[in-house]
């Protein structure tokens, strides 16, 4: 009976069955989870450079694409990046680190007069725009078979402002999320959000 209930009702590892190429892409996004630990075992250059082909693949606000990426391999870097704000351990076990990083102005006409010059100005939408790299990223390393973990660097001061310095950042340059990737040492599992309850149909 439990077991129909469950059948009925769905959970977040068993999406309806669909076409082969939806179901992998449903199990990287089901399977993804938070992953603190990781091997010695390196990540090769081109599963890297797929890694942030994905990151670069994601939507923004009128197509800015306002990120950049540091990738971090010095380790003799780590202490003055991630000082005390940050779990030090957890970086310095990943093979390889990401800094993903949103430029926060943008030279373009203003959006209420498309046809006029190109002006600075602050991008409206870079914080929406860098949650999506950073989740396609997060993906990307879930489907090859990797561990990361987004980890915040905007908005916290005490952690950007090392990172600013360290990286040596334009001033519009904000570090908006750090990620650790490695093969995973544990075996940790995604966690069921899945809770009809949270879902509305034409009226709240
Ligand atoms: C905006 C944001 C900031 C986060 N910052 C941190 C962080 O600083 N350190 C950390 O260990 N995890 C951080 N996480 C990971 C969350 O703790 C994790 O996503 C959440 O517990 C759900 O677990 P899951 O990723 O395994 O589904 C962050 C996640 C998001 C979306």
């Amino acid at each position: 009976m439990a077991v129909m209930a469950l059948l009925a009702v769905g959970c977040q590892n068993t999406p309806t069955p669909t076409n082969d190429s939806a179901q992998v892409v449903m199990n990287a996004i089901l399977q993804r989870k938070s992953v603190r630990s990781y091997t010695s075992d390196t990540i090769a250059t081109d599963v890297m450079e797929n890694l942030l082909r994905a990151a670069m693949a994601a939507p923004s606000g009128r197509n800015i694409q306002p990120w950049s990426f540091v990738v971090l391999t010095d380790k003799n870097q780590y202490g003055d990046i991630f000082g005390n704000n940050f779990n030090l351990p957890m970086f310095e076990a990943a093979a390889k680190v990401v800094v993903i990083c949103a430029d926060t102005s943008v030279l373009l006409p203003p959006r209420e007069n498309p046809n006029a010059e190109p002006i600075r100005q602050s991008n409206g939408t870079w914080r929406d725009d860098m949650g999506a790299v950073t989740e396609n990223l997060l993906l990307a390393a879930e489907a090859h078979g990797l561990g990361a973990c987004w980890t915040a660097c905007y908005p916290y001061a005490d952690r950007m402002e090392p990172v600013k310095k360290a990286l040596g950042l334009p001033a519009t340059v904000v570090p908006y999320s750090i990620i650790p990737i490695g093969h995973p040492a544990g075996t940790e599992q995604p966690k069921d959000k899945w809770d009809t309850s949270r879902i509305h149909y034409n009226h709240w």
